[in-house]
């Protein structure tokens, strides 16, 4: 069994993060979401690992390297055009070979073992395993109908869904998947769908298998679903203060404060994680916040927010609530100059003010 992590496409969704990184380096509770998905894939026992990357390469191979910090070795792949899930698979092809395979999209997260599913897949009747979970919105996702618990449809972001069944980001396939991808053509919105290739399989009357996932899981693609798995991955947080807690400090629950970050005559309430070498000063960190490496805050108060390496959030005027701040960003009030606004936003960014 091999893996095929997909990382290529674009991230428009999360602009202007995305205008500088790959939206699947983007951080989830300080650690790069595609990092979830090879950590799941590395403890069910899969070993060999092709990484689909595109224009964002550099970066993904620089956070995660050769795989030997999981105990796998990666092979990246470039696919020179986002053309879709099913054209990753076959830029895949001289790497998979004639494999079986577990694909993960590399902006998913999913909170549920994998290995019951690849113990599964052994059986040689399956053409195909998918996992589905029920959504409010299936438009936005490829969906499954099924007829007494068998798969027998499946389409692509379709505007009337026949079911709320979404299809997950991660599906198992045999070799003979090769075949039906070469067969398929560009769906409506030009892409090569995986979805379309699942359904050729049902067409031929092949066993396609789904399964329900139990826990939880999310399409990081939007600033609302990165806030939402942050939530989740925080629930399960422990308490390990590595820092340094002044006495007119407060720490409450299950706070992480990374090696040489100081907490000063603040309150930092859990579940939160803040990086290494960062400063809270005369601030309120409230739950399910994730402050990366290098950042300083003083005079603010923040929850339910993610905030990358070597920010500045300094007395920002009010509390900040529900935000992604990307890397280096400064945010504080205006000296001197009080009813006005100074503002450098980059491309696409969001302000929402009090
Ligand atoms: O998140 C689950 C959904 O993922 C499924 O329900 C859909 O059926 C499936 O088509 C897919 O839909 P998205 O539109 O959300 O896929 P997205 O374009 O976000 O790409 C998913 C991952 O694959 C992402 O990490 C980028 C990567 N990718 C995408 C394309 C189009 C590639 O590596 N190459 C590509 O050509």
């Amino acid at each position: 069994m091999k893996a095929l992590i997909l990382a290529g496409g674009k991230g428009s969704r999360l602009r202007p993060l995305t205008y500088s990184m790959a939206k699947q380096l983007v951080p989830v509770a300080n650690k790069p979401v595609i990092e979830y998905g090879i950590e799941a894939i590395a403890a069910a026992g899969v070993k060999d690992f092709g990484i689909i990357v595109a224009d964002t390469a550099k970066a993904i191979e620089e956070v995660v390297g050769d795989g030997s910090r999981w105990g796998v070795k990666v092979t990246y792949i470039a696919q020179p055009e986002p053309l879709g899930l099913a054209h990753a698979v076959a830029t895949a092809k001289p790497f998979l070979g004639g494999d079986e395979f577990i694909m993960y999209l590399g902006d998913n997260m999913i909170k549920s073992p994998l290995d019951g599913l690849i113990r599964e897949f052994q059986d040689p009747a399956t053409a195909s395993t998918i996992l589905l979970t029920a959504v409010p919105n299936p438009s936005d996702f490829g969906v499954a109908e099924l007829k007494e618990g068998h798969v027998v449809r499946l389409e692509e972001k379709p505007k009337a869904p026949r079911s709320n069944l979404a299809l997950v980001g991660v599906y198992l396939f045999r070799g003979l998947i090769h075949d039906h991808i070469a067969r398929l053509k560009p769906s409506a919105r030009g892409e090569y769908e995986i979805t379309d290739a699942i359904q050729s399989l049902i067409d031929a009357g092949l066993n396609v298998r789904s399964h329900i996932v139990e826990g939880w899981w999310k399409d990081t693609g939007t600033v609302e679903a990165m806030l939402e798995a942050n939530r989740l991955i925080l629930e399960d947080l422990p308490r390990a203060i590595c820092g340094e807690v002044d006495d007119r400090s407060r720490v409450e629950g299950r706070v992480s404060l990374g090696k040489g970050s100081r907490v000063l005559n603040s309150v930092v309430r859990g579940p939160a994680i803040i990086g290494e070498g960062c400063v809270i000063e005369d601030s309120f960190v409230g739950p399910f916040t994730a402050i990366d490496s290098g950042t300083v805050l003083q005079g603010t108060e923040i929850e339910y927010s993610i905030v990358l390496g070597d920010c500045r959030l300094i007395r920002p005027g009010a509390r900040i609530e529900a935000s992604l701040i990307g890397r280096g960003a400064t945010v504080g009030h205006a000296a001197g100059v009080p009813k006005t606004m100074q503002l450098v936003l980059g491309d696409s960014s969001q302000l929402t003010l009090p």
